[in-house]
């Protein structure tokens, strides 16, 4: 019997998207305990977007999907993609999935269509299990979005949740290829878990373990919550440990890594995720500042931030990396494809 080779995979588009209302830190201080000086300094956020009341993850994610279409050249139109996997911890509803329907929006036809739940890691399982399907012959080309709008969850009444989230998508297109050695191609990917520690980050109703009740509506309960402390050093430690496992499988030392692209948690964790890696920390691209803290979008908006900057050039060695609830981590390594015009 022939041999069929695997294929490798290619990112051939990138998009992205924020809603356009932007909040200031000094917004945040007029009916917050807080301030911008507190804000910048412990966490390197100035400005993130939220999305206008009525606007929802799907949203969102159309836009993006449609601009990482667009950058990969294609049409939205039947075809174009044989899956859309959308990473999302805010969904339009509990049920179904928002994928189908961002899949519908977009014209795509009947392409396969689910959701991952990977809270500020679902990017890359996200990326992982698209480029899988791809690998095993399941598909030829994916579209893989995070879309988040964490100004639906945040309880408005806490400071340590507010200051930090913000809303927005973006996309990437992951192609198949029979060229493994092409810019853009994925090099490795390394997933992790550990539900030990569920509740360091979670929303403790709307779920089975405590449904939302009409009747009984507990005060804090539907809202996002987090060990801001724990969740910092478990981030830097986790992430450390996922990077430097993923770089020894495939060679490359940390020094021939051009830009790390961390999950924009806070700005002091990627500072000290790089120190650590003993990666320069101007080759860690932040765009933090502008946007805070996206969760599953995160990876892609910063992606498409440095794309549009001109700093991501063709053939240079990216190593994304995140961590988040579940807690869940991982990371990705790829070289940046050439011609890659983000929408
Ligand atoms: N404004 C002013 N003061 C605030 C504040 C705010 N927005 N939020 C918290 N504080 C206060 C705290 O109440 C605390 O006061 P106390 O010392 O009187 O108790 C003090 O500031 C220090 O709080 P602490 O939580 O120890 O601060 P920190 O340096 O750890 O920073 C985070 C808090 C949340 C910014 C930080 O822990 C963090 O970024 N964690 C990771 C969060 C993250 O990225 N999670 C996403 C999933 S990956």
């Amino acid at each position: 019997m022939a041999h069929h080779q695997r294929p490798a995979v290619a990112v051939t588009g990138l998009g992205s998207h924020l809603p356009p209302r932007r909040i200031t830190n000094d917004e945040l201080a007029a009916r917050l305990d807080t301030d911008d000086e507190w804000i910048t300094t412990r966490t390197g956020i100035r400005t993130r977007h939220w999305a206008s009341p009525g606007t929802s993850t799907g949203d969102l994610a159309v836009e993006a999907g449609l601009r990482a279409l667009k950058s990969a050249g294609l049409r939205p139109e039947p075809g174009a993609v044989d899956a859309v996997v959308l990473a999302t911890t805010t969904p339009d509803h509990p049920c179904p999935a928002t994928a189908p329907s961002v899949a519908a929006r977009l014209q795509l036809g009947t392409a396969a269509a689910y959701d991952i739940a990977g809270v500020c890691s679902g990017f890359l399982y996200a990326m992982a299990t698209a480029s899988a399907q791809i690998i095993a012959g399941q598909a030829e080309r994916i579209l893989v979005i995070g879309a988040e709008t964490y100004s639906t969850i945040l309880n408005p009444a806490d400071r340590t949740t507010s200051v930090i989230f913000g809303d927005g998508a973006g996309a990437v297109v992951l192609s198949a290829t029979r060229d493994a050695d092409r810019p853009g191609v994925l090099l490795g990917v390394d997933l992790g878990a550990d539900g030990s520690r569920a509740d360091l980050i979670r929303i403790p109703a709307g779920g089975s373990r405590q449904r939302a009740n009409p009747d009984d509506p507990g005060l804090e309960d539907p809202y996002f919550t987090m060990q801001g402390k724990q969740v910092f050093t478990a981030a830097v430690t986790r992430m450390q440990h996922s990077a430097t496992s993923l770089l020894d499988r495939i060679g490359w030392s940390t020094d021939q890594v051009d830009h790390l692209v961390g999950h924009q948690a806070n700005v002091r964790i990627l500072k000290t995720l790089a120190r650590q890696l003993e990666i320069p920390e101007e080759r860690a691209v932040i765009n933090i500042d502008r946007v805070g803290n996206t969760s599953a979008a995160s990876i892609p908006l910063a992606l498409a931030d440095a794309t549009a900057s001109g700093r991501l050039t063709p053939g240079s060695r990216v190593l994304l990396t995140a961590f988040g609830g579940g807690l869940t981590w991982g990371s990705v390594a790829l070289t940046w494809p050439d011609n890659l015009s983000v929408g």
